[in-house]
């Protein structure tokens, strides 16, 4: 069947079965591959993009159920020169990320919790993350970043100079 849906801004279609997961339409279909599968459960939090404006789990919904939908993906949350957005400037300040591979989802969940509620306390941060896991163990930073994004006072992390 073909759908249509608007990614990060863009109006776009495609061709999908029924059974295609929205996370393969937009890795196989569009190429865009910033969102991540890391596993077959739904545990992950990897593949983390919006739907209407609602964090939900890529690998858990099927790209037909989009059909019409406005959808955003960690490739549209930069700024409009090219430059990181500022919940992902805060990853890379705060050393949110280590392999990286989490990351994008992590992003994604920080971005639509920020939007319901821009200054998170410490605990609201963990306790929404509980639907993206960190293989790395790393929550603390990714913490600190997304705290750092909301514009709240964060403790520097220390630098090693070259
Ligand atoms: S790929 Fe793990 S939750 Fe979607
Ligand atoms: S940075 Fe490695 S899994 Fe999160």
């Amino acid at each position: 069947m073909k759908i249509d849906m608007t990614v990060n801004g863009r109006n776009v279609s495609g061709e999908v079965e029924g059974r295609t997961l929205l996370v393969e339409f937009l890795r196989e279909g569009l190429g865009l591959t910033g969102t991540h599968v890391g596993c077959d459960t739904s545990q992950c939090g990897a593949c983390v993009v919006h739907v209407d404006g609602a964090a939900v789990k890529a690998c858990s919904i099927f790209a037909a159920e989009c059909d019409g939908a406005q959808v955003a993906t960690i490739e549209g949350q930069g700024n409009a020169d090219g430059s990181l957005g500022a919940i992902q400037q805060a990853f890379q300040d705060y050393h949110g990320l280590q392999c990286g591979f989490c990351t994008p989802g992590m992003v994604m969940s920080a971005a639509a919790l920020l939007k319901d509620n821009p200054k998170p306390s410490e605990a609201e941060v963990r306790d929404y993350l509980q639907g993206n896991l960190c293989r790395c163990t790393g929550y603390h930073n990714i913490v600190k970043a997304i705290l750092a994004a909301s514009g709240q006072e964060v403790a520097p992390v220390a630098r090693v100079e070259a």
